[in-house]
């Protein structure tokens, strides 16, 4: 029996600096969207090189349905998604008005398959989503030219994979929008929070209008998709810490790669510009994920699947057998800055114990 305290899957990195910046908004009695939410936008327009701006919310999900609202996609349209992500895509869409069309993966990547997305474009693709899953860009060039041929925006999603980069470029600033998430697992946090960045000031005006429901003289439909000044002051702090944080996360992760090299088990794929969202290992075909994860938990280690659901199996449709591949082999284990030395020693020993045991 383990006594030994457990590991959680994710925790956030949150300190006295985080509590202080909180206080200072609190204290000061302007707590909803105001000048800290403000400074938040400019940090992220700067860092990504978007002058339109960006614009703040509350979750990564309002992010995506407010950027494809301000996009123009409703009714009739369909949008491109990755199969192997987050139901929060599939809403996304659906919020919209439009229709979710998955694309598989490429295997090695995790990220969508440019050539199935050029399959799956049809004339009612109004926007292509590019998830940067487990903070591994996705294949922006190839992306970024269907996107030119067929006259349909890419739409980058970060929330897995602010700081990453492609060619030394951040993500976010490379496709014609770009969203972010803050929730509690990510790699900035403030509880939950979103934002989106445009490249036309038309669309970032836009979605700052539909943001906000009061002061029109229209009845337009808008939303209250606002972020709180509280919330942006503990975002902008741990912006201020993201060199650390990612660097933290690399650590692990080639702690990890070096201590794994040797086992049964296949290692994520390296490429320049990652960041270390998740650490995710591929098993032998006769280890079961659900075993393997009930192992580590023995071990007071937890491991997650790194999608509840692909996307087609929530859709009920087939034709997916990257995603569905990595879905039956893919494990999560805890990387993040929060973890002492000691932690990622018992989480190697652990992994080193399971894959070893047929599972
Ligand atoms: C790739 C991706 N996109 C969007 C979201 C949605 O973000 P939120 O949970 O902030 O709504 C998530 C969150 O888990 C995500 O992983």
């Amino acid at each position: 029996m383990n006594t030994a305290p457990h590991i959680p899957h994710s925790k956030p990195c949150l300190g006295e600096e985080e509590a202080a910046a909180a206080a200072v908004v609190i204290r000061s009695g302007q707590i909803a969207q105001a000048k800290r939410v403000a400074a938040l936008e400019n940090s992220f327009a700067r860092f990504c090189g978007r002058p339109a701006g960006a614009v703040a919310v509350n979750s990564g999900t309002a992010a995506l349905h407010l950027t494809l609202a301000a996009m123009g996609t409703g009714k009739g349209d369909e949008v491109i998604i990755s199969d192997f992500v987050c139901t929060a895509l599939l809403n996304a869409v659906r919020h919209a008005g439009a229709r979710p069309v998955p694309a598989d993966i490429d295997p090695k990547t995790l990220n969508m398959d440019p050539k199935d997305v050029t399959r799956r474009i049809t004339e009612k693709t109004k926007a292509i989503i590019a998830v940067h899953l487990f903070g591994m860009p996705a294949d922006m060039n190839a992306l970024m030219s269907i996107g030119m041929q067929r006259k349909v925006p890419v739409i980058e999603d970060c929330a897995q994979s602010v700081g990453a980069t492609i060619d030394g470029r951040p993500l976010g600033g490379i496709g014609h929008a770009s969203v972010f998430s803050f929730y509690a697992t990510k790699v900035i946090t403030c509880g939950e929070g979103g934002l989106a960045l445009f490249s036309s000031g038309k669309a970032a005006d836009r979605a700052r209008d539909l943001r906000d429901y009061d002061n029109h003289a229209d009845d337009t439909t808008r939303w209250n998709y606002k972020m709180t000044d509280i919330q942006a002051a503990i975002a902008q702090t741990q912006f201020n810490r993201l060199g650390e944080f990612i660097n933290r996360r690399k650590e692990i992760a080639e702690r990890y790669t070096a201590a794994f090299a040797g086992l049964d088990v296949e290692l994520p794929f390296q490429a320049p510009g990652r960041i270390w969202f998740r650490y995710v290992i591929g098993l032998r075909k006769d280890h079961s994920v659900e075993s393997w994860i009930k192992k580590m938990a023995d071990y007071g280690i937890a491991c997650a699947k790194p999608v509840f659901a692909p996307i087609h199996r929530m859709l009920g449709i087939s034709g997916y057998g990257n995603s569905e591949s990595a879905w039956n082999r893919l494990v999560s284990i805890p990387v993040y800055p929060a973890m002492t030395d000691r932690e990622v020693d018992r989480v190697i020993d652990a992994v080193r114990k399971t894959s070893r045991e047929a599972a």
